[in-house]
């Protein structure tokens, strides 16, 4: 069976380098596989996080070949194996150890754009939030690259339900000119 050559991150968020590992193919291997196959036969001490290895949880998201993946889905044959496969820790969060980040902000902000979504477009929800997601939360600083939808265990929508129409209300709001003319001369506020 021909193996495959993985570069995965080992350190911590203050030193770290990628050490090589050899890991031998099996059919309709994934990514998690293949670090489990390391700790078991060469690493025990490899630091990786998972849970459901059914692409629900999110917990084993790393960066494969330097794109956020679950790596519980992410099979072996759709990358290139003539030239090793880079795994390193998610680079939006701190590194804790090896494969493994401090996603605690995850749980305090909770995909906030998503339920900020759920309250801009609810039929009985009239206050506008447009300000606080401009000045405060900075939708303006998404790029769109959808990486969030890509890798989003529940298949949310999040770039093209929540985080589109937000800046669409944005822009509307303050950079429309005829609604920017109508509230200067109404004299109306954003609520
Ligand atoms: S282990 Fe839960 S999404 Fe991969």
């Amino acid at each position: 069976m021909p193996d495959a050559t993985f570069k995965i991150f080992r350190g911590d968020r203050d030193r770290g380098e990628l050490i090589e590992y050899k890991v031998p193919i099996a059919p309709g291997m994934v990514v998690l596989d293949a670090l489990h196959y390391i700790q078991a036969h060469q690493t025990p001490d490899l630091a990786v996080r998972w849970n459901c290895k059914a692409g629900r949880c999110g917990s084993c998201s790393a960066e494969v070949n330097g794109r956020p993946r679950l790596t519980c889905k992410t099979r072996l044959d759709a990358l290139p194996l003539n030239e090793p496969i880079t795994v390193q820790p998610m680079k939006a969060f701190p590194v804790l150890k090896d494969l493994v980040t401090d996603v605690s902000w995850n749980y305090r902000v909770n995909r906030f754009f998503v339920r900020i979504a759920g309250l801009e477009m609810h039929p009985l929800d009239a206050a506008s939030r447009t300000e606080l997601l401009k000045n405060d939360l900075g939708i303006g600083f998404c790029n769109i690259t959808k990486c969030c939808t890509e890798v989003c265990p529940e298949d949310i929508h999040i770039t093209d339900n929540a985080i589109i129409p937000l800046k669409e209300r944005v822009i509307d709001d303050f950079y429309d000119p005829v609604r920017w003319f109508l509230r200067k001369i109404s004299g109306r506020k954003l609520t």
